[in-house]
């Protein structure tokens, strides 16, 4: 039989002699929707190529199939729209009615064959078009990322408010006159001292955001990392970044987003739920502070989604020199019972 299957008796009942086998029924199955070579075919049934090209033979001889070059190879694919309307609509039923665990391990293997071609054939770069920050590549971290991009900054005197025990202070201290780490926790403090010993631009300060024990316009940049969420007068220690700022040097902030995750904040010590944008905006603006940028820069994905909000804010070059604001009276902590 050659040519297009003609709708007649003859045409329905060479398509039923045509499906009536199991490595047919397997090899249009696999190219109905796709086009495969002799080799992956092999490849994805398992079965000797001689049967494959045998089977694939009857079914070009049906014109049931149609050929497509692809570089040295010749790819086949069921084309469906040579079957007349009651052999396609034979076809469809039986598709939709053969629920087979081979038929099944069979289309797995070849979503898998299909996806391996499709990286090779496009590489890396294109595959991952429009969503690269989401997709692994060999040593491409945010860390790496990070320690690169250090290398355009040209810092002065830089103050990290709540500077943990220096990590940033390794990145930020060789491209900075000076680097000055304010924690209020002396084993911070400690091993910052321990990791940044090397570094000579650097000094190390034991302190509180709310209270910061410099004299005015002081810094040139003030950093403040993911500190302040542990303010309890989050107004009072952006007044103080305010003050300690030269006029014309600049803030960064980063702070956790607005959330409802009390326990797991108060679990890592943070005494608020995070920052909404506007009411960080107002909070800088009524430190005296210009911002350029108070966005959510970052969410994470993991559970439970956590945001991270970015404030880029700058001392205006004529501005007076803030005065401090007054420390609200903090309630006295209740001692805790011994017992
Ligand atoms: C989450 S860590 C951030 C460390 C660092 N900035 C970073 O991003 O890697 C917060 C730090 O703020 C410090 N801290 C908390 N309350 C503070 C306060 N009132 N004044 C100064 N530092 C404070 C903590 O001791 C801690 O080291």
């Amino acid at each position: 039989m050659s040519g297009a299957i003609t709708h007649d008796l003859e045409g329905t009942v060479g398509l039923l002699g045509l499906l009536a086998d199991p490595t047919r029924l397997r090899l249009l199955s696999l190219l109905d929707g796709a086009e495969l070579s002799v080799a992956e075919l092999t490849r994805i049934t398992e079965l000797p190529q001689s049967r494959v090209s045998t089977h694939l033979g009857r079914l070009r001889s049906a014109s049931l199939l149609a050929e497509h070059r692809a570089g040295n190879c010749t790819r086949l694919t069921l084309d469906r729209k040579r079957l007349p309307a009651t052999e396609a609509k034979l076809w469809s039923l039986v598709r939709a009615q053969t629920d087979d665990r081979v038929l099944a391990a069979d289309r797995e293997r070849r979503e898998a064959l299909l996806l391996d071609r499709r990286e090779h054939e496009a590489g890396w770069p294109d595959l991952v078009a429009g969503q690269m920050e989401h997709r692994y590549s060999p040593g491409r971290t945010w860390e790496a990322t990070a320690r690169g991009l250090v290398g355009l900054l040209r810092l002065g005197d830089v103050l990290d408010v709540g500077s943990g025990d220096g990590v940033l202070t390794t990145l930020l201290a060789p491209r900075a006159r000076s680097v000055t780490c304010l924690d209020r926790s002396p084993a911070v403090i400690a091993a910052a001292a321990e990791r940044l010993a090397k570094l000579p631009n650097v000094h190390l300060c034991e302190g509180d955001m709310h209270d910061l024990p410099f004299p005015d316009a002081t810094f040139d940049q003030v950093l403040h990392f993911h500190a302040l969420t542990y303010a309890t007068d989050p107004h009072r220690a952006l007044h103080e970044a305010h003050r300690v700022l030269r006029p014309g040097g600049d803030l960064v902030l980063v702070t956790l987003h607005e959330h409802r995750h009390t326990e797991i904040a108060r679990s890592y010590s943070q005494v608020v739920d995070g920052f909404s944008i506007d009411e960080l905006q107002r909070l800088v603006e009524e430190a005296g502070l210009g911002v350029s940028c108070c966005d959510i820069t970052s969410r994470e994905r993991r559970k439970p989604y956590f945001e991270v909000v970015t404030v880029f804010a700058h001392r205006p070059a004529d501005t007076e020199v803030p005065s401090r604001p007054r420390r609200p009276t903090t309630p006295t902590k209740k001692k805790a019972k011994v017992s």
